[in-house]
């Protein structure tokens, strides 16, 4: 067992996220000495493909984690706060994609591109943000750098996928049955979302606002570092597949023009600057779907107010949103050596 070739767990391998992880550490030639899916009781046996081979499921349990250096999870916030901590005692680092640890002030909150270094003080728990969050924040961060953001008003088109497999079944069924006629009865969503658009995701909180745009306020905060920066969101699930795009206006301290927010966001890590809109061509969840960056473009400037700019940013969720930042997390805790439990 070395830090440098861990023995790797994948909690929740069996869900959208987790096999999302498999390929990507399959693709991306993760260094592990070894990868054991884990996912309930009920997915026992199921073998997973992996590089020209099938990985066998195994159930999670309390002492599933010795020998183990490093736990992805994927699996809920419920299994994430009863079994992240035990991983952690057993002396495996946790990046955890669930939201249970994400705002406690002892767990980081980490984008690569954005805070790498706040891994430095994690205690064998890192939290991964929320998928919006996360395609948002590498966008605004060097915008940030350049000319410090005051204000964000942030409205998302989130794909279904962000809800896990079964609500991607869920708009494949309601789509194919409506189509032909058939009723249907809402189960993930509390309405149809085939041809519709829902103004929630997760549950409503006593300000008004649901839990999801919440995330975004408190989440976007932590990861940029400076609670000087005011954020609002809308956000609405769209009978999308895969992929989330975002409607975002900032107005920032310095004036910046659009073209020079086009030639810093194209020269900054995980950013693919998509923006000719003479030749109809800008970000796009299809585009997006399958690709490792975050695509900005509709830069424009806000003339309603002093120094605003409006932009349209897509990422795909289950990658960057998800399963491909933590693996960045993870990549990260290897090359600077701080894999292991303080
Ligand atoms: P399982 O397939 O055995 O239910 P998704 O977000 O796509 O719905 O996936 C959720 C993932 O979390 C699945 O792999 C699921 O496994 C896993 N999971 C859910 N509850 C538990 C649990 N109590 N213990 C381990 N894995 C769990």
């Amino acid at each position: 067992m070395s830090t440098k070739n861990p023995r790797v767990a994948v909690v929740g391998a069996t869900g959208a996220v987790g096999r999302e992880m498999l390929s990507i550490l399959e693709q991306r030639n993760f260094p592990a000495s070894e990868i054991v899916p884990f996912a309930s009781s009920r997915s026992v046996g199921i073998k997973l493909p992996f590089a020209g081979e099938e990985l066998t499921v195994v159930e999670l349990k309390e002492d599933s984690f010795k020998g183990f250096d490093l736990a992805l999870f994927s699996a809920g916030g419920g299994t994430s706060t009863k079994f992240a901590p035990l991983a952690a005692e057993q002396g495996c680092v946790v990046v955890d994609n669930s939201s249970a640890w994400r705002m406690d002030p002892k767990k980081p909150l980490v984008v690569p591109e954005v805070n790498p270094q706040d891994l430095d003080w994690h205690d064998g728990i890192i939290a991964n943000p929320n998928c919006s969050t996360i395609q948002m924040v590498v966008a605004l961060q060097p915008i940030h750098k350049a000319a410090k953001i005051k204000r964000i008003v942030v409205s998302t088109y989130q794909a279904v996928s962000g809800s896990g497999q079964k609500a991607i079944n869920e708009l494949e069924t309601q789509v194919s049955r409506l189509f032909n006629g058939k009723s249907i009865v809402p189960d993930v969503y509390p309405h149809q979302i085939a041809f519709n658009c829902l103004p929630q995701i997760d549950v409503f909180l006593d300000n008004g606002y649901t839990k999801e745009e919440m995330k975004m306020v408190n989440e976007t905060v932590k990861i940029m570092g400076d609670e000087s920066i005011k954020v609002t969101a809308t956000t609405v699930r769209v009978p999308v597949f895969y992929a989330h795009s975002e409607a975002v206006n900032i107005e920032t301290e310095k004036k910046l023009t659009p073209e020079e927010c086009r030639n810093i966001l194209a020269g900054a890590p995980g950013i693919t600057v998509a923006d000719y809109p003479e030749k109809s061509l800008y970000p796009m969840a299809i585009e997006a779907t399958g690709e490792d960056d975050v695509f900005v473009g509709r830069i424009r400037e806000d003339f309603t107010v002093d120094n605003g700019l409006n932009m349209w940013i897509v990422s795909d969720n289950i990658r960057k949103g998800a399963a491909l930042n933590t693996i960045q997390i993870a990549e990260t805790l290897i090359e600077r050596d701080l894999l292991r439990v303080p």
